[in-house]
């Protein structure tokens, strides 16, 4: 077991299209898979992509919305119908940084689990939006080229502040906290 040193927004492997997994079952790819939860764990994510910790391979982990942690070797991920929703994302390669993205509200996913069986299902709200997220790390894609309103990007603390102010106004002479977290708190980004 071992934390990954994460890739930043620059580096070539983030926009790249990644290569597929081969057989997850090698030991190789269940090691990196490890390593890849563990990182996510300890940078506090809710999705990792491979190319994230600099290996341009076609695996994915996740927290799923049942609260345990999924990874997928070459999954695809498909839009279930027209629906689209607007939420807050992050991302480890881009810290600091929040964003609002559209997303298909609803997915099916489809890949391979570490033994190599097949593996489909359907995500909905959150948990399709991180999943779209990290596929789309895998086509080289990062969530800034999916917004569509540059105007709603900020620094997370920077929104957190306005978000505290917004909905505080009668407040004035306060002090400042026990507005709870900001716009792009922990418990409503991807990464
Ligand atoms: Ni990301």
């Amino acid at each position: 077991m071992a934390l990954l040193k994460i890739a930043r927004m620059g580096h070539p492997v983030l926009v790249r299209r990644a290569d597929p997994v081969g057989d997850p079952a090698a030991p190789s790819i269940r090691a990196l898979a490890r390593d890849m939860v563990e990182t996510m764990a300890d940078a506090g994510g809710v999705g990792l992509a491979a190319p994230q910790v600099h290996v341009p391979l076609r695996l994915i982990a996740w927290r799923s919305a049942a609260g345990g942690v999924g990874v997928l070797a070459d999954p695809v991920v498909e839009a279930l119908g027209d629906a689209t929703e607007e939420g807050w994302e992050g991302c480890l390669s881009v810290p600091g940084l929040r964003g609002v993205v559209p997303r298909a509200s609803r997915v099916r996913y489809a890949g391979r689990d570490l033994e190599g069986r097949p593996v489909e299902g359907v995500a909905e709200g959150f948990e399709a939006r991180v999943l779209q997220h990290e596929v789309d790390h895998l086509d080289g894609v990062l969530y800034l080229s999916r917004m569509t309103d540059l105007s709603r990007l900020g620094f997370q603390e920077e929104l957190a502040r306005a978000e505290r102010a917004a909905r505080a106004p009668a407040a004035a002479g306060d002090a400042p906290g026990g507005a709870g977290d900001g716009a792009g708190d922990g418990h409503d980004r991807a990464e």
